[in-house]
């Protein structure tokens, strides 16, 4: 076994290239390499041995927790009766139209149609070349800025990294690309003025995005993209009222609006989607993780009616769309997803993200609300998170060289609990699989005390 170990060991570090990984450090053997090998519930386990409670959901995305046999056996029997066909020219599988039928059930309300992909990132590539396309029907070929927001997570693809508002994701890629463009970050703790309310902050960046909007010229920016809550960016809750205050702005200048559901879609945040849970209308979503709860890759660009019917007017005047995957709509993803979707109902999780979340995030805050290098906690639903700062009444945040963020979710992994130091910012993210427990969450909450004791008695 020690053998087989080490051989993986060797092997990783010579031929396996790490997604958001120091390569240098990596492949030079000074971080760790863990290799999982099974998953029950909220935990993991190590060839080693060693189990972890999973507090993220790998990546927000297990959502029905690991080890469910009815998707495993949903994967299996489609595997075996059809694995794949592919989905173009009007072909599907049973898998595929059922699941685009679960999916507008589940929706917000005016959604009609559903594009498969295999990616949060793909997806979102596709809703950028359905507004290009849209406003090209529409006979408006100028408009076609999308504006984003920084500290927005939209993928890693080329354009969909130029959405992502996060230097990590820019530098050295030539990133971000034209036609983006990026407005305020709706980060209540962050405010420049600490003497504003939310509903003056959010105010203030509904005028900031008129401004870019005005200057920019209305004629030019086609849609609006922003994930409910931000996920990637520091786990930040928008604040009162701010998605009616953008929307305003959006429908007065005839602008789209994206949803990025990646991380909210199917119940993250008590409710099936965090459009509904915020108040958002909008005219595209995109899912994925949750979809599957990740046992098979797959996306979704959920499309509204209102834009459906410009992309039938588009195909009717120039033929077929010139828009596919390979595997979009793959039959064995797709039962992952109807799998995934009845157990989601079936388990009532929806409701146990809602409930235990907020049990949760209470917990946090008894337990670490008041700690003096804690700036806030913070969190919607099974989103939780912890910010750090150097000093709580000056607002004062750490050198980021010190990379409390990274040490906090180091020791917390030690005490056998994965939370995810968030890559801008001293921030660590908890987004359990939603069907965690009371008891599972009070495992965290110890554990993660006891971490940032650790840390901060270092220091
Ligand atoms: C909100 C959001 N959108 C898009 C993506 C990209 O998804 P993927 O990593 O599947 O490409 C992510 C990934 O974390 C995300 O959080």
């Amino acid at each position: 076994m020690l053998d087989r170990n080490n051989e993986l060991t060797a092997w990783d570090r010579d031929h396996f290239f790490h997604p958001s990984t120091h390569m240098g450090s990596h492949a030079r053997g000074e971080t760790p390499t863990r290799v999982i090998k099974t998953g029950e519930g909220v935990y993991i386990t190590d060839r080693d041995g060693r189990t972890s409670l999973d507090a993220f959901a790998g990546l927000y995305c297990v959502n029905v927790g690991y080890g469910r046999t009815e998707i495993a056996e949903a994967i299996a029997k489609q595997a075996k009766d059809l694995a794949y066909y592919h989905a173009y020219v009007g072909h599907g599988s049973e898998a595929s139209i059922t699941l685009s039928k679960m999916i507008i059930d589940r929706a917000p309300e005016g959604m009609s149609r559903v594009y498969f992909g295999l990616s949060g990132s793909d997806a979102n590539e596709t809703n950028i070349k359905l507004i290009w396309y849209y406003n090209n029907i529409l006979g408006r070929p100028g408009k076609k800025k999308i504006i984003s927001r920084w500290r927005g997570y939209h993928g890693s693809g080329v354009m969909t990294g130029s959405l992502t508002g996060l230097a990590l994701f820019h530098n050295a890629f030539d990133l971000p690309r034209a036609p983006i463009l990026h407005t305020e970050a709706p980060y209540y703790f962050r405010r420049p003025d600490r003497s504003m309310s939310e509903e003056q902050f959010s105010q203030y960046c509904a005028d900031k995005l008129e401004e870019m909007i005005l200057s920019e010229g209305p004629d030019t920016i086609a849609a609006f993209i922003g994930e409910p809550i931000l996920g990637t960016g520091g786990i930040v809750p928008p604040p009162q009222g701010y998605w009616q205050k953008i929307q305003a702005v959006l429908q007065k200048y005839d602008i789209l609006l994206v949803a990025d559901e990646v991380v909210t879609g199917f119940g993250r945040l008590g409710t099936m989607f965090g459009s509904d849970h915020y108040g958002m209308k909008p005219d595209l979503i995109t899912i994925a993780k949750g979809l599957t709860s990740a046992y098979a890759p797959l996306s979704g660009t959920i499309v509204s009616e209102k834009v459906w019917q410009v992309l039938v007017q588009g195909s009717d005047q120039m033929g077929a769309l010139g828009h596919g995957w390979t595997y979009s709509a793959h039959p064995i993803c797709a039962a992952a997803g109807v799998a995934n979707l009845e157990l989601i109902d079936k388990l009532d999780l929806v409701r146990n993200a809602g409930e235990t979340g907020a049990y949760f995030r209470s917990e946090l805050a008894k337990a670490l609300g008041e700690h003096r290098h804690v700036g806030e906690v913070r969190g919607d639903g099974m989103m939780a998170a912890i910010e750090f700062v150097e000093d709580r009444d000056d607002r004062k945040f750490f050198d980021p060289s010190l990379k409390i963020g990274p040490q906090v979710s180091a020791a917390l992994l030690e005490r056998g609990v994965i939370g995810r130091a968030m890559p801008q910012g001293d921030i660590l993210g908890f987004a359990p699989p939603l069907c965690l427990t009371r008891e599972e969450a009070d495992t965290v909450v110890k554990a993660a005390a006891e971490a940032i004791d650790s840390v901060f008695t270092k220091l």
